[in-house]
C-alpha cells in the first residue's frame, strides 16, 4: 500500500494504475476510520482493481472552530485499517497541500446550488461548498472511475451526484448502505465523543426512523404528520435537541406534502445530543432502511436528469 501526501504523487500512483488500464476506485474520508468507512473500501475492493482512500479533515467545510478542532484523528491507526481493508492507495495531504492559502480560503470553490441550500445546508451554512469542493479536488487529482460515498450522509450524497452530473464528471458515484451499531445508531466518528448516557439517548435518532417508518406502514400519508411523529421519538429523551425531522422526496430533497409513493420519500432527522451534532436517515417502506429504492443512484440520477 502506498502513501502518499502529495497531489503529485497521488496523480501519479494512480496514473501508472489507468494506464494499465485498471478501474480506479476512489473513497474520500476524513479518517477516524470505523466500519461504515471500511464498508465502502470493500465495495470498492469488490468493484475496482485499483482502491484509493483519501484522509483530509477539510477545514473548508467545518463552521465551527470547535468542531473541527475536537474532531478525532487517529491516522496511524487508519493506516493500519485501510491496509487491512486492501487499499492501494492512501492519499494524506496536509492541509498546505490541498489550501495553498490557507487559513485564507481558495479563491475557487464549487457550490452546488438548490439541494445544498436547506436541511444540513440551512444549519450549517458554507458545509456544502466545503464539501463540494474538497470533493471536486479529490475528483481531479485521484482521477476515479468510481467513487463510493455512504447513504448516511444523504444529503452529501446528492451534492456530490449533482455536482458530477453538472460538471460533466466521467465518474460513477456508489452510494453504500448505513452501516449501524446494534441498538440502530448509526456509525460515525464523532459517537467517540458521547458520555454512556449520551451515548445511549443517541439511538432515538434511528428510533425516529423507525417511528416514522411505521406511521406510513399504518397508512399515514402527510408528510408533516410523519414528520411530526419522528419528532415526538427524538423528544423523548431530555439529553436530545431536535433540529430537524422531515419527511422529504430523495431525489429533491423537499419535503413532500402528500405520500403518494414512499419509495420515492426519504426521512431525515438531526438533533444534537449533549456536543455532538448527529444525522441519520432511511428509506420510508418498512424493511427499505437500507437499501432504499435508487440507492444505487439509478432513480436519482434519472430524477436530476428530468429537473436538470
Ligand atoms: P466522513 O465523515 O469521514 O465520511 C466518509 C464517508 O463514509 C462518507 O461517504 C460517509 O457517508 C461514509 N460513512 C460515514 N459513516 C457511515 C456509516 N455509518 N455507514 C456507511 N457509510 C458511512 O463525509 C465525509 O467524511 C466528508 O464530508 C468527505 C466526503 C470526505 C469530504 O470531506
Amino acid at each position: 500500500m502506498d502513501v502518499v501526501e502529495t497531489a503529485a504523487a497521488c496523480r501519479d500512483a494512480l496514473d501508472r494504475a489507468r494506464a494499465t488500464g485498471r478501474a480506479v476506485g476512489l473513497v474520500p474520508t476524513m479518517g477516524a476510520l470505523h466500519d461504515g468507512h471500511t464498508s465502502l473500501v470493500a465495495r470498492a475492493r469488490a468493484e475496482c482493481e485499483v482502491v484509493a482512500v483519501s484522509i483530509f479533515v477539510n477545514p473548508l467545510q467545518f463552521g465551527d472552530p470547535d468542531d473541527i478542532a475536537r474532531y478525532p484523528r487517529t491516522l496511524e491507526r487508519d493506516l493500519l485499517v485501510c491496509a487491512e481493508a486492501g487499499a492501494d492507495v492512501v492519499f494524506v495531504p496536509p492541509v498546505s497541500e490541498m489550501y495553498p492559502s490557507w487559513p485564507a480560503p481558495p479563491a475557487t470553490t464549487v457550490s452546488v446550488g438548490g439541494v445544498s441550500d436547506r436541511w444540513e445546508g440551512a444549519s450549517r451554512p458554507g458545509h456544502f461548498d466545503g464539501v463540494a469542493t474538497v470533493v471536486s479536488k479529490l475528483f481531479s487529482i485521484a482521477g476515479p472511475c468510481r467513487a463510493y460515498f455512504g447513504l448516511k450522509d444523504f444529503q452529501q450524497l446528492a451534492v456530490v451526484r449533482r455536482l458530477v452530473l453538472d460538471l460533466s464528471l466521467p465518474i460513477e458515484v456508489v452510494g453504500c448502505p448505513i452501516v449501524r451499531e446494534a441498538d440502530g445508531l448509526a456509525l460515525s466518528s464523532r459517537n467517540a465523543r458521547l458520555s454512556g448516557g449520551e451515548r445511549e439517548a443517541a439511538s432515538v435518532l434511528s428510533g425516529a426512523l423507525a417511528a416514522g417508518r411505521a406511521a406510513i406502514a399504518a397508512g399515514e400519508r402527510s408528510g408533516a404528520a410523519v414528520a411530526r411523529a419522528m419528532g415526538v421519538a427524538v423528544a423523548r429523551d431530555p439529553l436530545v435537541r431536535l433540529d430537524y425531522a422531515v419527511a422529504v422526496d430523495a431525489g429533491s430533497l423537499e419535503e413532500v406534502g402528500d405520500i403518494d409513493d414512499a419509495g420515492t420519500v426519504r426521512l431525515l432527522v438531526a438533533a444534537q445530543v449533549g456536543p455532538v451534532r448527529l444525522i441519520d436517515n432511511s428509506g420510508a417502506l418498512e424493511g427499505a432502511d437500507e437499501t432504499p429504492a435508487g440507492a444505487d443512484g439509478t432513480e436519482q440520477v434519472r430524477q436530476l436528469e428530468r429537473i436538470g
